[in-house]
């Protein structure tokens, strides 16, 4: 039943308030400093700027764990060069800024922990039991609520920073938007029936975020990984994978330990896949 648009409720025209998501904070520092904007292009594209245009050592670099929130977006990323639909007052749109001292062929593990904190903090929140979509598709009932779009910066093969885009469908009447994307879409509001605290799940996926982030950097990838495979939802499935150049069919088999996808291909031959998109198919679809 969608009578989210007709029925409008104190929730839906909250704002953001950054004294809100603070008073629900149990960090130390994600989320410890917020830069919310009303409209933004792009909050990634904020970070990026923020980021290049002062040097490291300027007090008014974003620290680590800095988040960067927009009411709205008006030129939203998506992957793979995709506009990202982001209407006022009703999702996230949000970017934290990391600094891990790693390698740069861990970086792709980073988006696969923050693909875990969304539906971690989704489930606190709502009890929705949200699955992942390689490799950083957040889904309910099939229908995609959030995605995840990481850029970085790499110097001599390690991270300088991270950019961790996260935009999440929250109180989204999902007739608004354009149609060709409506049928694969949900929102959290849509799922529930009634809409949600946008406050409290940023408050609730900083601090997802900065338990599963300091895990990562004491304990390294296995704690991480072994909760991304237990919520990909791709894993067994029959795939067909887009690349650049051709088209995989063959069986999701395991991620590795940078979080790519390894595929059993229908000749019987493992192939490694690090990005790409995939359509999860039926056994019996070629
Ligand atoms: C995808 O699934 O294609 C990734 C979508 C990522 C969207 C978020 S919204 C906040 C951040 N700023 C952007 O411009 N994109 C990311």
């Amino acid at each position: 039943m969608k009578t989210i648009r007709q029925q409008p409720s104190a929730e839906l025209s909250q704002t953001l308030d950054t004294l809100k998501i603070h008073q629900d904070l149990k960090t130390r520092f994600i989320g410890r400093s917020i830069y919310l904007f009303t409209e933004l292009d792009s909050t990634n594209q904020a970070a990026l700027y923020l980021n290049l245009h002062q040097p490291p050592t300027d007090p008014r670099t974003p620290q680590e764990g800095a988040l960067i929130l927009a009411e709205s977006q008006t030129q939203g990323k998506g992957r793979l060069g995709r506009h990202w639909v982001s209407p006022p007052g009703v999702n996230l749109y949000a970017s934290f800024i990391l600094r891990p001292t790693i390698e740069a062929p861990q970086a792709p593990l980073l988006t696969g922990l923050a693909a875990v904190c969304v539906a971690r903090a989704i489930e606190a929140l709502s009890r929705l039991k949200p699955t992942i979509k390689w490799p950083n598709d957040i889904m309910i009932q099939g229908k995609k609520t959030a995605g995840i779009l990481t850029e970085a910066s790499i110097r001599r093969e390690k991270v300088d920073y991270l950019i961790l885009g996260i935009g999440i469908n929250v109180n989204l009447d999902i007739d608004t938007l354009p149609q060709d994307i409506r049928p694969n879409a949900t929102s959290l509001a849509q799922q529930l029936g009634h809409p949600v605290d946008r406050n409290k799940l940023i408050a609730m996926l900083c601090n997802e975020m900065e338990t599963a982030y300091l895990e990562f950097l004491n304990e390294g990838s296995d704690p991480i990984l072994k909760t991304l495979r237990s919520l990909t939802e791709t894993l067994g499935k029959k795939v067909r994978v887009q690349l650049p150049h051709r088209n995989l069919v063959g069986w999701a088999e395991d991620l590795n330990t940078q979080g790519a996808l390894i595929i059993r291909t229908i000749e019987s031959q493992r192939e490694t896949v690090y990005s790409g998109d995939i359509i999860h198919l039926r056994n019996e679809d070629a």
